[in-house]
């Protein structure tokens, strides 16, 4: 019997058995290409009469240990791994190139290496030399981590098996190949074999293994969605271009919280950890500036202070402009609706800008009031009090919905020196000394408190 050549799509990995210009799983334009089939054997065959054997049951209230961990003393990075590595457990790091995904995992291994696991670093990306360079320019060039440049996927796989290393981070997925499978590497069907042959042998060996993925244009992983399934961890490496800090954020977490973020600055000599992230992100607030408020956030687990900045203009154009940096658009343009048709302030003819201070993304509805505040602040010409946080979700009623954790939200203000704040009604009202929390039920009351009757 022929082949069947199969294709597949780049975007998110689904099968099809005849090219089209886009791909009716995920709907991307021209993201179908031909793959080699993964394997040549038969496929319509049924299991037969052959029987396996039976599976052992147990039930739900079995008391199992909680998996061993390691910690790195990276405190940002064992955060986000939800407590320290888990052993036998598999990572995908991503991000865009020349983020600092290999300086960020050099000096985890350095670390865990240091503290005596058995770590090897296998790159395909870059010659051995270059990470050496990279070692000695991080200091780290005296830790016992054992070094690789290979891509060849059986030929590492025999050399882990004969090391039975504890971690090994392949640096990255997508130039590792298999020779079982003939297509290039970084296709689909390498990217999905090379995983899956490395994490069964992370399994088996109680071996962690990490791998880097690279990140196409439009913020997805290279390659198939699939590896994310497989893996039990997936970090993001994000920043923006000309700032120097970097969050690792994770986004799947079989073994921890998922919605956790690291804090890095990207120094001359490596990552280093930044404690107070608020501090960070919270740009000089010597004067009141209209257009500028601070958001009382929660990423993860953690309590974290961002400035968001509007700026509304007359618009030159038919049709206005609405540019939005570090926040989701959609959401601007609601908030822009419930402003007009519950409070009747209309954004018609006037471009608006909005952007979180620091290149940060905030996603959380919690920012819709900081949002709406910073809109009506710049609109009016007017600066809420410099001491002030904000922070509450805008329904499409234009009632203000309670947040999670708003005593933790005004403990960090209360941390920086903010000595008031402005959130919805909660069933058990917060309290922090020293704070001041205006409670209001909805968007209505908010404007004619802040901004006057309008
Ligand atoms: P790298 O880790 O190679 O990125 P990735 O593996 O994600 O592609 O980081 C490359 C960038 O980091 C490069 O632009 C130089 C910068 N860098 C520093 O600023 N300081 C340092 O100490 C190191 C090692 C890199
Ligand atoms: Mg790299």
């Amino acid at each position: 019997m022929a082949k069947q050549p199969s294709f597949t799509c780049t975007s998110c990995g689904a099968s099809h058995t005849k090219w089209s210009g886009q791909c009716d799983a995920c709907g991307t334009w021209n993201s179908i290409v031909e793959e080699a089939p993964l394997s040549a054997g038969p496929s319509k065959k049924s299991l037969g009469n052959v029987r396996g054997k039976q599976v052992p049951l147990s039930d739900l209230s079995t008391k199992d240990d909680p998996p061993a961990r390691t910690v790195s003393g990276v405190a940002e990075l064992d955060r986000v791994l939800g407590g320290g590595l888990v052993e036998a457990s598999a990572i995908l790091v991503g991000g865009d190139p020349g983020i600092g995904k290999s300086t960020l995992l050099l000096q985890a291994a350095a670390r865990f290496a240091r503290g005596g696991m058995d770590v090897i670093y296998v790159t395909g990306e870059e010659a051995a030399e270059q990470i050496r360079l990279r070692a000695a320019r991080l200091g780290l060039e005296n830790s016992p981590v054992r070094l690789a440049a290979e891509t060849n996927l059986r030929d590492i796989l025999t050399t882990l098996d004969a090391e039975q290393p504890k971690l090994v981070v392949i640096d990255s997925i997508q130039t590792m190949w298999a020779d079982n499978v003939d297509s290039a590497p970084g296709s689909v069907s390498q990217v999905r074999a090379a995983s899956h042959e490395l994490i069964s042998f992370a399994k088996r060996r109680g071996t962690s293994v990490i791998l880097v993925g690279h990140v196409t244009k439009e913020g997805q992983l290279a390659g198939p969605r699939v590896v994310e399934h497989m893996v039990d961890t997936v970090l993001y490496f994000e920043g923006e271009r000309g700032h120097q800090f970097r969050i690792l954020r994770a986004v799947k977490n079989r073994y921890g919280p998922s919605d956790e973020i690291g804090v890095f600055e990207m120094t001359g000599r490596g990552l280093a950890e930044v404690t107070n992230p608020s501090a960070l992100f919270l740009a000089d607030r010597d004067r009141p500036a209209p257009g500028s408020v601070v958001f009382a956030g929660i990423e993860g687990t953690r309590p974290m202070l961002t400035e968001i900045q509007a700026l509304v203009a007359p618009s030159p154009h038919s049709q206005a402009r609405r540019t939005v940096v570090g926040l989701d658009s959609q959401r601007l343009a609601t908030i822009l609706a419930v402003l007009e048709s519950r409070c009747g302030i209309p954004f018609a003819g006037l471009d608006v800008y909005l952007n979180v201070a620091g290149g940060m993304r905030v996603s959380e509805p919690a920012a819709d009031l900081a949002v709406a505040a910073a809109l009506l602040s710049a609109r009016e010409d007017t600066a809420l009090p410099s001491d002030t946080v904000v922070f509450g979700e805008i329904s499409l009623s234009g009632a203000l919905r309670p947040v999670t954790q708003a005593e933790n939200r005004l403990k960090e203000a209360s941390k920086l020196g903010f000595a008031s704040a402005i959130g919805p009604e909660q069933k058990k009202q917060a309290r922090v000394p020293g704070m001041t929390l205006r409670t209001m039920t909805d968007l209505v009351s908010f404007v004619q408190e802040m901004f006057g009757t309008d």
